[in-house]
């Protein structure tokens, strides 16, 4: 089934999908490019600028934000939009009516773009606090991740997938080349109870907590009645990809404080509010170790926040 006639028939209302249309638009041209990269197509690459956050900004970082952008602001549904890749948030005058607002990060593994590695979009819908024809204020921005109506990431790799909810189920659509339409492939997804993967940066394993510590210790010791190791690690380095692999075989995702970012690296608004919604409508968790991602009251645009995600079981015994 294509996707709009999915969302109509889950009864998705007309705004929404046209929402929805945008970010189909826009994924369309950005995987169309993801796929000419290394053809001379120069997009390859670091762009020569940093993001608000002192990041290199690579030349498809910076592509695909446009994309979205233009994309978003056509639609006439979205009010306003936030970016990684934007020191502020964005109001769309043209469409002050809009009642939907946009948290996104256009381009996640920006670091795995040169070498052919799979890459993603990640993005959150709210519904504005403000009012209609108002101009927006820092609170239809900074809502907690409970709030969302929608969320979802569009996986470039082996083949392009969206994967989205409405805040009912997770559901899984793969891009089809020949007819250019997203069709539903796993229609309510779940997270596996428990599974085989923990999926986290060891280099980094002198910073963590003593908790994390110890599970990271036990998912190198916990053997099965055979003999053979029970856990195994996976890190790509792309949330999407790393996310992805762990919702469909079961696993964990842990990106903790560490002493280069002693907050934490992923940003709540677009990276782990948007991953948690998923997560959580596909009977996952989300947490930052001590409370549920989706439960955190945000106070900035670019914040940060320690990041656990992943098959309930694995997740009550890392956070205990
Ligand atoms: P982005 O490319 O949007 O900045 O996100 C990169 C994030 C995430 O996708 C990935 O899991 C993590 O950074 C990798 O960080 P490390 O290289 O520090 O492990
Ligand atoms: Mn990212
Ligand atoms: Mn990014």
């Amino acid at each position: 089934m294509e996707l709009k006639k999915f969302l109509a028939e889950k009864g998705v209302g007309t705004a929404l999908v046209s929402v929805f249309g945008a970010i189909e638009t826009a994924s369309k041209i950005v995987q169309g490019e993801v796929s000419r990269a290394g053809l001379g197509a120069d997009i390859f690459g670091a762009k020569g600028s940093e993001n608000i956050q002192g990041e290199e900004q690579q030349k498809l970082d910076v592509y695909a934000d446009e994309c979205f952008i233009k994309e978003f602001r056509a639609c006439g549904q979205v009010a306003g939009l936030a970016s990684e890749e934007q020191d502020n948030a964005l109001q769309f005058d043209e469409s002050l009516n809009g009642d939907y607002i946009i948290m996104i990060d256009p381009l996640d593994g920006s670091s795995n773009i040169d070498v052919n590695v799979a890459i993603g979009t990640i993005f959150a819908i709210y519904k504005r606090i403000s009012d209609n024809g108002s101009e927006l204020e820092d609170g239809d921005f900074l809502q907690a991740g409970k709030h969302q109506v929608a969320a979802g990431y569009v996986n470039y790799s082996v083949s392009t997938q969206l994967v989205l909810s409405t805040g009912n189920g997770t559901h899984i659509f793969t891009l089809d080349p020949k007819s250019g339409e997203y069709r539903l492939i796993n229609e309510n997804v779940q997270f596996p109870a428990d599974g085989k993967v923990y999926s986290i940066n060891e280099v980094n394993l002198d910073d963590f907590d003593d908790n994390l510590k110890r599970y990271a210790q036990h998912c190198k010791d916990k053997r099965k009645a055979d003999g053979k190791r029970m856990y195994t690690g996976r890190y790509i380095g792309s949330l999407v990809a790393d996310f992805h692999r762990n919702l469909l075989k079961g696993g964990i995702y842990v990106y903790p404080a560490t002493v280069d970012s002693p907050k934490g690296k992923l940003r709540l608004l677009y990276e782990c509010n948007p991953m948690s919604f998923l997560a959580v409508n596909a009977g996952g968790k989300g947490s930052d170790g001590t409370q549920d991602i989706l439960e955190i009251e945000p106070t900035e645009l670019h914040q940060r926040c320690p990041f656990y995600v992943g098959s309930p079981v694995m997740m009550d015994e890392a956070i205990g």
